[in-house]
C-alpha cells in the first residue's frame, strides 16, 4: 500500500518525514518516482492528474487545499473518495486573516490609507464593535473557527448556510428564503463559501443591494463567486464602503484591472490561509489510519454537493 505525493519536492520531503513516524508501513512516493501504479492507494494532489486512470487501486484522492473545486471530477472514477484538507495550519491562518479583515473593515483602515496618501488628518465617525454586525456566508469549519476568534471583540455575529446550523451566540439563517433577512442585518459580510454551481456569481448586484448602506465585504471564498464589476459599481455608488479580497477571478488579477487601484479595495494574493506541510501531513496520516480502520474520513466530500 502506498501514497503518491503530487506536489513540490520540498513539501514532499516534510510529508515523507511525518509519514515515516506516523505510518511507518506506508510507502510514500513523489511524482516522478519509479513506482508500479497498482501499488498506489492514496493520492495527495492539488489537481486531478490527467493520467489518474493509471492507478487501478486508488481509493482516496486527498486535496492539498481546503477546497476541491479545482478538481475536475469528471475524470475521477465515482468509487473514489474525495477529501478536503482539514488541518490546524489552515484553520489558524484563516482565523488570523478573518480577524484582521473584519477589524480593518470595521475600523475604516482603507479610508485612512487613502487619507494618508493625501497627507490628510481627519477622524471618521467610529462605531463600537457592538454596533457592527458581522455576518458569515457559509458556516463550515473555517467560518466557525473564525467566529470563535472574533467572539471576544463583541461584534453581533450571524451566519447563513445552505442547511440549518446551530451555533451558540450566533444568529443562524439558512436556505434561500432566509438569505434576504441575513443580508439586511449584516454590516461586514464575510464570504467563506465553497465554490459550487450554486455559489458561482453569488456575490452580485442583487445581493449587494440587500446589504445595509455602508456595508463592507471580506471575500475569502473563491474568486468566481464574486461579480467584480458589480462590486466596483456598488463601491462607486457609495452603497458599499469597502472590500477586502483575498481571491479574484482570474488569479493573478491582471495588472490593468480596475480593482487594483480602487481606493475602496484592498487585495491580497490568495494568502489568507495556506496549507502547512507538517500539520497537513499529520491530518492526512490520521485520515489514512481512519480509512484503514473503516472509520469516517475527516473532510470527506459529498460529491452531489460538490464540497
Ligand atoms: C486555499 O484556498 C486552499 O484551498 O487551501
Amino acid at each position: 500500500m502506498a501514497l503518491l505525493f503530487n506536489s513540490d519536492a520540498a513539501r514532499g520531503s516534510i510529508f515523507r518525514e511525518v509519514f515515516a513516524g506516523a505510518l511507518p508501513d506506508l510507502e510514500v512516493f513523489q511524482s516522478g518516482d519509479d513506482v508500479a501504479p497498482e501499488k498506489i492507494r492514496y493520492l495527495l494532489t492539488w489537481t486531478v492528474p490527467e493520467d489518474i486512470a493509471r492507478y487501478p487501486n486508488l481509493e482516496v484522492l486527498f486535496s492539498i487545499g481546503a477546497g476541491v473545486d479545482q478538481f475536475n471530477v469528471e475524470v475521477v472514477p465515482s468509487h473514489l473518495k474525495l477529501v478536503r484538507m482539514v488541518e490546524d495550519g489552515i484553520i489558524c491562518m484563516m482565523q488570523e486573516y478573518v480577524a484582521l479583515g473584519v477589524l480593518a473593515l470595521h475600523r475604516d483602515i482603507l479610508a485612512y490609507q487613502e487619507h494618508q496618501r493625501r497627507q490628510h488628518w481627519q477622524a471618521l465617525p467610529a462605531r463600537q464593535a457592538a454596533e457592527c454586525r458581522v455576518g458569515f456566508l457559509g458556516l463550515g469549519m473555517l467560518a466557525q473557527a473564525a467566529i470563535e476568534r472574533l467572539r471576544p471583540f463583541g461584534f453581533p455575529l450571524a451566519g447563513w448556510s445552505r442547511s440549518e446550523k446551530r451555533i451558540d451566540g450566533v444568529t443562524c439563517f439558512h436556505g434561500a428564503n432566509q438569505l434576504p433577512g441575513f443580508l439586511a442585518q449584516t454590516d461586514v459580510l464575510v464570504c467563506l463559501l465553497p465554490l459550487t454551481e450554486q455559489t458561482h456569481g453569488m456575490l452580485n448586484q442583487d445581493l449587494f443591494a440587500q446589504l445595509p448602506a455602508g456595508a463592507r465585504l471580506l471575500h475569502v471564498g473563491r474568486g468566481p463567486q464574486l461579480d467584480q464589476t458589480a462590486l466596483i459599481e456598488a463601491l462607486d455608488s457609495g452603497h458599499l464602503a469597502a472590500a477586502m479580497l483575498d481571491v479574484t477571478d482570474p488569479e493573478p488579477l491582471p495588472q490593468d484591472h480596475p480593482l487594483w487601484s480602487h481606493p475602496g479595495v484592498m487585495i491580497t494574493p490568495h494568502i489568507a490561509s495556506v496549507t502547512q506541510p507538517h500539520t497537513a501531513a499529520q491530518a492526512v496520516a490520521e485520515n489514512i489510519r481512519r480509512h484503514r480502520a473503516g472509520d469516517e474520513l475527516i473532510g470527506l466530500v459529498d460529491r452531489t454537493l460538490g464540497y
